[in-house]
């Protein structure tokens, strides 16, 4: 059965990493366009640790994440309108210092994690018509790499969230669910480790970022919004950089 979403309902957001940093800036954000949003994050934030109540779930565990969109369902009967899935983490470890542990433990949060919450995303979407909208996060990582900061378990993971947005924006496009990602450059958020080095951070911003500066987390937000909601209506498999021009250097 089809539920359209009724003309006047307001937009509904799922948010994962909604507690800091670019996932709390989007709450933020949607909250000011007037959206209902939910947020998703680590399961000891439960509760109103961010602008938006949490559904603790770890999104590399596949029964937490299809409990928590079972708990948006109680929500939402009708499916929401938009997932962002901003949780993730970074990890600085050169090569052939990894453990495949260390490895797993990445790959599992950045790109399982993306596969589960997309595709639970997606199960609570499909009921109805109408433009809904994924949007993933991946990262400058995923097309430079890094001597400075070696982060290979990190750069792969994002390597696999950009090629699951395009399998996304392939398979789920005849049902009218759009995939995109947003691939930021160096953010200033509680994930970011350069900015802790003042004289480090000015020599890359000088010579590797032709913005020369860190973005914001409101400026990644900003583009999340942007392929979340209805003005993009006509975009999916895109993925955006937001890195002051890093990628193109
Ligand atoms: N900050 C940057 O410079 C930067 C650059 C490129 C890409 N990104 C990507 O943007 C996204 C958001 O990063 P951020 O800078 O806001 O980081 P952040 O550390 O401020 O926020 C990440 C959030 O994810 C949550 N999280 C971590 N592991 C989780 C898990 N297993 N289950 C549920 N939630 C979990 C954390 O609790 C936190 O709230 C990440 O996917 C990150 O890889 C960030």
């Amino acid at each position: 059965m089809i539920h359209p979403t009724a003309p006047d309902a307001p937009y509904r957001l799922v948010v994962s990493g909604a507690a800091s940093g670019i996932g709390a800036a989007v709450a933020r954000g949607a909250l000011a366009r007037g959206w209902e949003v939910l947020g998703l994050d680590l399961p000891h934030l439960e509760g109103d640790s961010g602008p938006v109540p949490i559904i603790g779930c770890d999104v590399s565990d596949e029964e937490a994440v299809v409990a928590a969109f079972a708990r948006v369902a109680e929500h939402w009967p009708a499916g929401p309108d938009a997932l962002v899935h901003s949780a993730g983490v970074y990890a600085v470890t050169p090569l052939l210092e990894t453990g495949a542990a260390a490895w797993d433990r990445v790959l599992g949060i950045n790109a399982r994690g993306s596969f589960l919450v997309a595709r639970e995303g997606a199960r609570a979407m499909a009921p109805r018509s109408g433009d809904r909208s994924v949007v993933l996060l991946s990262s400058v990582g995923a097309v430079r790499g890094d001597d400075r900061e070696p982060s290979a378990a990190y750069s792969a993971s994002k390597g696999a969230v950009t090629s699951l947005t395009r399998q996304l924006a392939a398979e789920f496009g005849s049902a009218g669910i759009r995939t995109n990602a947003v691939a930021p450059g160096v953010i200033d958020t509680a994930m970011t480790t350069l900015t802790n080095d003042p004289e480090a951070s000015d020599a890359f911003f000088a010579s590797r970022v032709p913005l020369r500066r860190a973005g914001t987390a409101e400026e990644v937000a900003a583009a999340c919004l942007f392929l979340a909601g209805p003005e993009s209506a006509y975009i999916t498999g895109v993925v955006l950089p937001v890195d002051g021009g890093q990628a193109i250097l």
